[in-house]
């Protein structure tokens, strides 16, 4: 490595460049498990991409499929119209996630990133429920956008915000300490109208925090929590960005609870590849957008509709 190659970062890249701090080498390929760098030096890759190379990198049948349909001339860019590639998604989504699962989920194709589908989530409740109020859980991350940020519990990220950040209220997550099926602290708060808490239109939540530090919800925890939703009219956004896609066993991290989100956002590993990709599943009644209500130039990336069907 030259000095020019290892400034050339420092001298243009702005100083918000996190990882490469951490790994201060030039990666050139990449191949299962493994990196090498521009010096042929392996490393083996405990990181995956934070979540999203569960198959490992250029994993080969994805690659294959990929590599036929860019030489096929399959179209890559399609912002939100139909496409054979987003047609077979969708159909593999049915057939082999919710079918088998008793689903009845609509699925909604938002920016391709986590923070996205956070963000769709989040305006899909408020304009279902009518309520603003969202609740969150400490230690949680959601992603960096505002919305996103608002109902993330960690001071740093949510300080770069540089605004106010509102109409989401911080509760304990699960710390082992109460019973799981007592959730008699935020029924208080709920019921209390000295409380100054309004009805949330939802709360969201991550079965395991991941970049909070992977912290575990307890199944029992997470079924109080749904029952406790579904009793008071709050939806339940289970933000499965980091922890679905098989990475807590089932395709879903909730399925072990037992439980059904009203609302699941996903990305990360979703595309198989490292290409990025986001959804978010709502319950087939709360599909209530406006056509084009929820949009973004990136929505259609078929390229990751071809390797998210293979996986
Ligand atoms: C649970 C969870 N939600 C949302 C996000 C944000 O995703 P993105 O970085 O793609 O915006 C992350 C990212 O780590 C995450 O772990």
């Amino acid at each position: 490595m030259t000095i020019a190659e290892t400034t050339v970062f420092e001298a243009l890249e702005s100083n918000v460049r996190g990882y490469c701090r951490s790994w201060p080498t030039v990666f050139d390929t990449a191949s299962g498990a493994w990196l090498t760098d521009e010096n042929g030096k392996e490393f083996l890759d405990f990181f995956a991409g934070a979540g999203t190379l569960n198959y490992g990198h250029n994993n080969p049948v994805f690659k294959k499929a990929l590599v036929d349909y860019i030489m096929a001339d399959g179209i890559t860019h399609a912002l939100d119209m139909s496409t054979v590639a987003k047609r077979r998604l969708l159909e593999t989504m049915r057939d082999l996630v919710f079918v088998p699962r008793g689903l009845d989920y609509k699925v909604q194709f938002p920016g391709p990133t986590g923070a996205n589908a956070v963000e769709a989530a989040l305006k899909l409740a408020r304009k279902v429920t009518g309520r603003t109020t969202v609740l969150n859980f400490t230690n949680a991350f959601h992603g960096m956008t505002l919305g996103a940020l608002s109902v993330t519990g960690n001071a740093a990220k949510r300080a770069g915000a540089g605004v106010p950040l509102v109409h989401a209220t911080p509760m304990p997550y699960d710390g082992y300490l109460d019973e799981p099926e007592d959730f008699s602290w935020m029924r208080r708060a709920l019921d209390d109208s000295s409380s100054g808490l309004d009805k949330p239109a939802a709360v969201i939540v991550e079965t395991v925090q991941g970049e909070g530090g992977v912290n575990v919800a307890r199944a029992e925890w997470l079924r109080a929590l749904a029952e406790l939703c579904s009793a008071r009219g709050i939806l339940l956004i289970v933000d499965d960005v980091q922890m679905g896609c098989g990475r807590t066993g089932g395709f879903f991290s909730f399925e072990v609870a037992g439980i059904t989100p009203d609302i699941v956002c996903l990305s990360k590993s979703i595309s198989g590849y490292g290409l990025p990709m986001a959804l978010v599943l709502m319950r087939r009644e709360l599909d209530q957008w406006a056509p084009g209500e929820h949009n973004g130039t990136f929505r259609g990336n078929n390229a990751a509709f071809v390797t998210a069907e293979v996986a």
